[in-house]
């Protein structure tokens, strides 16, 4: 039988705790191991770090909707958000084989969210919301 979690949070680092104990449970009701629960906690706090602090500019009086949906051996991620516009295209992969020192900082979240889950994908809605949509199969 399919799950689903819906909530609302403000643009607040704070948050990001109490998300990676829900993604842990909803993690453990589908059946995933720690390791695969480890991957969808990183991949939901990376993209939800990414909306509080490049969407929503860290403005607590700014909400984003986060959806979670789950069955046995599958678990789907939405965030829903209408901050500032981000053409994921645009980003392009670390280069992981250049030296520490010369490396830019950041730029890994969105690399991180693709290589842990299945399916990424990002658009936006007909009133111009930005989706995020990721999902992890056991
Ligand atoms: N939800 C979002 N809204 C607007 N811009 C975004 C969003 N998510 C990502 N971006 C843009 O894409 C870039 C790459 O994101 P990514 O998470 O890979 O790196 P980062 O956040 O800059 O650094 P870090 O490695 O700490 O995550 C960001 O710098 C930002 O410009
Ligand atoms: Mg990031």
């Amino acid at each position: 039988m399919r799950q689903r979690l819906s909530f609302e949070f403000p643009a607040n680092t704070g948050i990001l705790a109490k998300i990676g104990e829900i993604a842990g449970d909803v993690g453990r009701k589908a059946g995933f191991d720690n390791v695969e629960i480890g991957d969808v906690q990183l991949a939901i706090d990376e993209a939800c770090t990414n909306t509080i602090i490049h969407g929503l500019k860290k403005d607590p009086s700014r909400i984003f909707r986060l959806i979670i949906q789950w069955q046995k051996n599958e678990i789907e991620i939405q965030i829903h958000e209408s901050g500032e516009p981000f053409d994921p295209n645009a980003t392009r992969d670390p280069d992981l084989k250049a030296p520490l020192e010369e490396r830019p900082i950041g730029g890994l979240g969105v690399y991180f969210v693709r290589k842990v889950m299945d399916e990424v994908e990002y658009r936006n809605d007909e009133k111009g919301i930005k989706i995020l949509r990721m999902l992890k199969r056991k």
